[in-house]
């Protein structure tokens, strides 16, 4: 039937625009691949906890602050100092990275974990997440990657 087979096409949109979640091993593998395991000297760990505490490992995560700036995707990267919203924001925004923050929210991790890695290097340190400093900072991290066969 015609409705029916519209209804499907529907659902099978509306699924792929939905939002990416991923396991805990599931980024242990990403994160691992992505050379982030001891960047900086900061453990698997430790990116693992930071996703966890900022997005719980939700990539299109959007987070609308009261200074008008969002944070972005799983890493919750702000817009204000880190991305651009859009061509019209360039002119109030510090946009270190120069990356459009839609980048920040798609399923694949590649731009997000490049922005992560410029601003542990930048700001020498995970200190711009104040989620990983009250959660993760200085805690036992190996906990995070228990269990998921990485190396
Ligand atoms: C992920 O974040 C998006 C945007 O904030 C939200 O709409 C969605 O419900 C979240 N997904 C889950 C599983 O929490």
């Amino acid at each position: 039937m015609k409705a029916s087979g519209f209804l499907a096409l529907i659902i099978s949109l509306i699924t792929v625009t939905e939002s990416k979640v991923y396991t805990r091993c599931k980024l242990a593998k990403i994160f691992v691949k992505a050379g982030l395991d001891n960047y900086r000297r900061f453990s698997l760990g430790n990116w693992i906890c930071l996703a966890y505490y900022e997005s719980h490992c939700n990539t299109t995560m959007q987070t609308l602050l009261k200074d008008g700036s969002t944070d972005y995707g799983i890493f919750q990267i702000n817009s204000f100092t880190w991305c651009r919203r859009s061509r019209l924001h360039l002119t109030h925004q510090k946009n270190h990275c120069h990356v459009a923050c839609s980048a920040l929210v798609t399923d694949g991790l590649t731009d997000a974990i490049l922005w992560a890695k410029k601003i542990v290097k930048e700001m020498q340190g995970m200190n711009y997440w104040q989620r990983w400093k009250k959660n993760c900072e200085g805690k036992d991290m190996s906990e995070w990657k228990r269990g998921c066969e990485v190396f």
